[in-house]
């Protein structure tokens, strides 16, 4: 016996290290279809390991604090530049977390997006899919609360927009937003619990959320994109016959959806770090005054379908809590999807017209009210918002009317099938048409 082998059983003995793999890895069957969909998974876990360790070298320099310096430059904001021009290296780790705070809600859409067209959420993934939709909640507040940190224009005041929206809440708000800021106007004592809440708590409640989803998607198994329950049909040796060990073979194949994903990422880290003020925001250049409101405060790019929602809906009586009630029950309905979806095929292959044509709808809602959310406001950008919100809400509340019998002409097969790049290349041309006439559209208003 090898002393390798001698380890691992001296290891064995105490902790079930080879168990443990062999169920979760090794012996983790993955039906044989994934597509390039699937590699999302990989890469949200990917995005959480670089902000956590970049986050990490990022603490050793920062500091939370509002007060001036010698100066007359906020410490918080001061430590940031010093970062940037004078730790070594300190400017690639900066870069490197602010793109992949983006990055990871790009990948975590298309994750969901890969969710819905396969209908993953449905019996038995219903807690798969709730605890994702709980990371997608503390994902918010993490980018939230990180984006104060700097405490740069934008920093103060979309922190003093989102910690205002609170006070609309009847009896209990503006209690509830004195006691989140812990101060009558965003200041120290709102960064340095916001730092405190960025830096630990989120991170351990993500980092739990991540396990739980896991553990969650092992227990049943994974989906597939002809949404084919590959535990049902097992050969002689109880082994899915549509199934294959996660390693070697969707280790490796992960390897490339990492490649692609590491260019895209240095490619941004180096040359296009703002991208174009999307990712950080210009006026977040400026050190936070709070006597000098910018002209146009918008969130960043990932709130901003969510805050579309928001300024659609008109104040009555002076107060925005219909706004901010709609807008929280835009993300709220996204955990119902499991009992929203009554159609008997999980996976958009097999799906009938009505659901395809509402997706199509629905991913021209998104996109637009993203554009949206990022303009100021005028009166004909105000009303395609009320319209696109309306979609929004419809593809959900509407859900179980529209996909209760509604099948393709395709029956499900029984057997997992292929793809073919003929059908990857034709269904990423409509993705990719629906996505331009979306911008196109949002951009002539
Ligand atoms: C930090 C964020 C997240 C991480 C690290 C993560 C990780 C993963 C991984 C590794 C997988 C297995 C590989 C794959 O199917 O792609 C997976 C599957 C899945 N995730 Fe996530 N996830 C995250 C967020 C979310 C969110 C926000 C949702 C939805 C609201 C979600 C819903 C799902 C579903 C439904 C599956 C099963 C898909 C299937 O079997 O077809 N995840 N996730």
């Amino acid at each position: 016996m090898s002393k390798g082998q001698k380890l691992l059983n001296w290891v064995d003995d105490r902790f079930p290290l080879s168990s443990m793999m062999k169920e979760h890895v090794t012996e983790y069957y993955a039906p044989k279809n994934f597509n390039f969909w699937y590699f999302f998974g990989s890469l949200a876990m990917l995005v959480l390991v670089i902000q956590i360790v970049t986050g990490i070298f990022l603490t050793m320099n920062y500091k939370p604090d509002a007060s001036l310096n010698g100066a007359g430059i906020p410490v918080a904001f001061a430590s940031v530049e010093y970062i940037m021009r004078d730790v070594a290296g300190g400017w690639i780790i900066r870069y490197m977390h602010s793109t992949g705070a983006s990055l990871f809600f790009v990948v975590g859409y298309l994750h969901m997006f890969r969710g819905l067209i396969y209908g993953s959420y449905k019996q038995p993934r219903e807690l798969v899919w709730i605890f994702g939709t709980l990371i997608f909640l503390c994902l918010m507040g993490e980018a939230f609360m990180g984006y104060l940190l700097p405490w740069g224009q934008m920093s103060f005041w979309g922190a003093q927009v989102i910690v205002n929206l609170f006070s609309s809440i009847p009896v209990i708000g503006p209690d509830l937003s004195v006691f989140i800021r812990g101060d009558f106007v965003v200041g120290d004592a709102t960064l340095n619990r916001f730092f405190a809440l960025h830096v630990i708590a989120i991170p351990l409640i993500l980092l739990a959320l991540v396990v739980a989803h896991l553990i969650a998607l092992h227990e049943v198994g994974s989906n597939n994109p002809d949404g084919v329950e590959i535990k049902k049909l097992k050969g002689e040796d109880g082994k899915p016959l549509d199934g294959i060990p996660f390693h070697p073979y969707y280790t490796v194949k992960d390897i490339l959806g990492v490649a692609v994903f590491l260019i895209v990422f240095s490619a941004i880290v180096f040359f296009a770090p703002e991208m174009g003020g999307f990712f950080l925001e210009h006026p977040n250049f400026d050190q936070a005054d709070p006597l000098k409101t910018p002209p146009h405060i918008a969130p960043v790019w990932y709130f901003t379908p969510f805050y579309a929602i928001l300024r659609a809906v008109p104040s009555f009586a002076g107060t925005q809590v219909w706004g901010v009630l709609a807008m929280g029950a835009a993300v709220v309905l996204i955990a119902f999807l499991p009992w929203l979806d009554k159609s008997p095929v999980k996976s958009i292959r097999y799906r009938g017209p009505k659901f395809k044509f509402m997706l199509v709808l629905f991913i021209i809602a998104f996109i637009g009210l993203g554009i949206l959310g990022a303009a100021p406001s005028t009166n004909v950008r105000t009303v395609v918002a009320q319209l696109l919100s309306v979609i929004y809400f419809a593809f959900f509340l509407g859900m179980p009317f529209y996909t209760k019998n509604d099948v393709g002409s395709t029956p499900v097969p029984t057997r997992v099938t292929m793809s073919t790049p003929a059908r990857q290349v034709r269904f990423l041309v409509l993705v990719a048409v629906t996505v331009v006439a979306a911008t196109l559209f949002a951009k002539f208003i």
